[in-house]
């Protein structure tokens, strides 16, 4: 199984705390030229680890930027040059769309639905129109429950609402009524995020005054914790909060499992496990990492579209490709604290034998150097069970937990 991931790299404006790689809408955007460049990504990246024609796409997700803003036509041609050519695991493998509530047209909705699209992510981030100001977002509280509406009202019965926390001058008060809002919208998930200042954004650069402090970040997450539990919803991963167990985003734990995944468009990076035969056919995880910047993504992938196969290539090789695709190998010591980083963050236990089903590192690696000592340590100190499941205190120290394993 594999999940696909398609970055749409547009946004109408950018956000004052976001480092995602998101560009300016030009005016006259090149929308089926991206379409063609991510259908040609695709075909390059089966070609150049072909034993992903026998893996399943699992997942669909195309994030951003602002992919609610990506023609209805495009969007069609997209998924179904996806669904005809590669194996989907079935008619009703999860696709998503990220859409911005300041940036929605009425029609593209029923359109995304019919082009194969079954569940939608709204970066609603707040209700509050001061702060909605304040983080540079496009759009007011009114716009937010628009969106939700709509998307009711087209049929999407999976929604997911982004909400932050920990907003410039956000008292207790204010949060509990962003969640209570959040939940009056009645969707199956919600996506629950401290705001970080991120470097190379414009919060870094003119810190805003009152970011609460760790106390109040720490009420805040807690109340909200429990009142979402009050009204029904289950966390079953650190920022992510579900109705039912089968309205958990099946695309997003495939990457807390430290699944593969394809990564396709402008600045989206993919992880691909191969079989090395120099290493006695042991599992070896590849990085690769596309341009960030639009332009540069079509046209590394034009010059590939014209080459003949034969130039292109080859598995496992490393370094940058001709499409200016990076790809690399990640080292051994890495991979456990990058399975780490990622599996500590859900909430069920793992066990040695899933690390090293996952991780490709032999059993003996896992439980003499690294787990044994360091969980051993964790589960004295309460941050794990002795099941290796994130214990609540765990999960509040989750980043220095995770540099244990360093
Ligand atoms: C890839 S972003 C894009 C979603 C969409 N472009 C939008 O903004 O409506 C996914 C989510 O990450 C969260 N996010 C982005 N930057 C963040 C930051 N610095 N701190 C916390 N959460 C952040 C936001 O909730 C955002 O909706
Ligand atoms: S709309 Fe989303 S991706 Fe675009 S700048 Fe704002 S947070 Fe970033």
């Amino acid at each position: 199984m594999i999940a696909l991931y398609i970055h749409i790299p547009w946004c109408i404006k950018k956000c004052a705390y976001c480092d995602f790689n998101s560009h300016r809408l030009p005016t006259s955007p090149p929308f089926a030229r991206y379409t063609d460049a991510l259908i040609n990504d695709l075909k390059h990246q089966y070609s150049l680890f072909p034993h992903l024609k026998n893996s399943t796409i699992s997942s669909i997700f195309i994030g951003g930027g602002t992919p609610s803003l990506y023609p209805p036509k495009e969007m069609h041609r997209l998924l179904q040059f996806v669904f005809s050519s590669f194996q989907c695991a079935d008619e009703g493998i999860e696709v998503t769309v990220e859409a911005n509530p300041g940036a929605i047209d009425s029609q593209y909705f029923s359109a995304y639905a019919e082009a194969g699209v079954n569940r939608l992510s709204i970066g609603v981030q707040s209700f509050n129109d001061c702060l909605l100001k304040q983080l540079g977002r496009i759009h007011c509280s009114d716009d937010n429950y628009q969106a939700v509406e709509l998307a009711h009202q087209t049929g999407f019965d999976r929604i997911n609402l982004d909400l932050m926390y920990a907003l410039p001058q956000q008292t207790l008060a204010v949060a509990l009524a962003d969640l209570q809002a959040a939940v009056s919208c009645e969707t199956e998930h919600l996506s629950y995020y401290q705001l970080t200042l991120e470097e190379n954004t414009g919060f870094y650069r003119r810190p805003p005054q009152g970011i609460p402090d760790d106390d109040l970040t720490y009420k805040i997450a807690n109340q909200g914790e429990k009142f979402l539990t009050e009204e029904g919803f289950i966390s079953y991963e650190v920022s992510a909060w579900a109705r039912e167990d089968n309205a958990q985003c099946q695309h997003n734990i495939n990457y807390w499992n430290f699944g593969d995944y394809i990564g396709i468009g402008a600045g989206a990076h993919g992880k691909i496990s191969i079989k090395k035969e120099e290493v006695g056919n042991r599992l070896v995880c590849m990085r690769t990492q596309h341009r960030n910047s639009p332009l540069s993504y079509m046209q590394g992938i034009e010059k590939i579209s014209k080459m003949p196969a034969s130039l292109l290539e080859n598995v496992g090789k490393q370094g940058k490709c001709v499409s200016g695709m990076l790809v690399t190998e990640v080292l051994e010591q890495e991979i456990l604290f990058e399975y780490m980083l990622n599996r500590l963050r859900l909430n069920r236990p793992f066990s040695i034998a899933e690390c090293q089903r996952m991780t490709g590192l032999s059993r003996i690696y896992i439980e003499d150097k690294v787990v044994i000592p360091v969980a051993k340590k964790m589960i004295e100190k309460n941050d794990i069970t002795n099941t290796y499941q994130t214990t609540h205190l765990g999960k509040i120290f989750l980043n220095d937990l995770i540099w244990e394993f360093h």
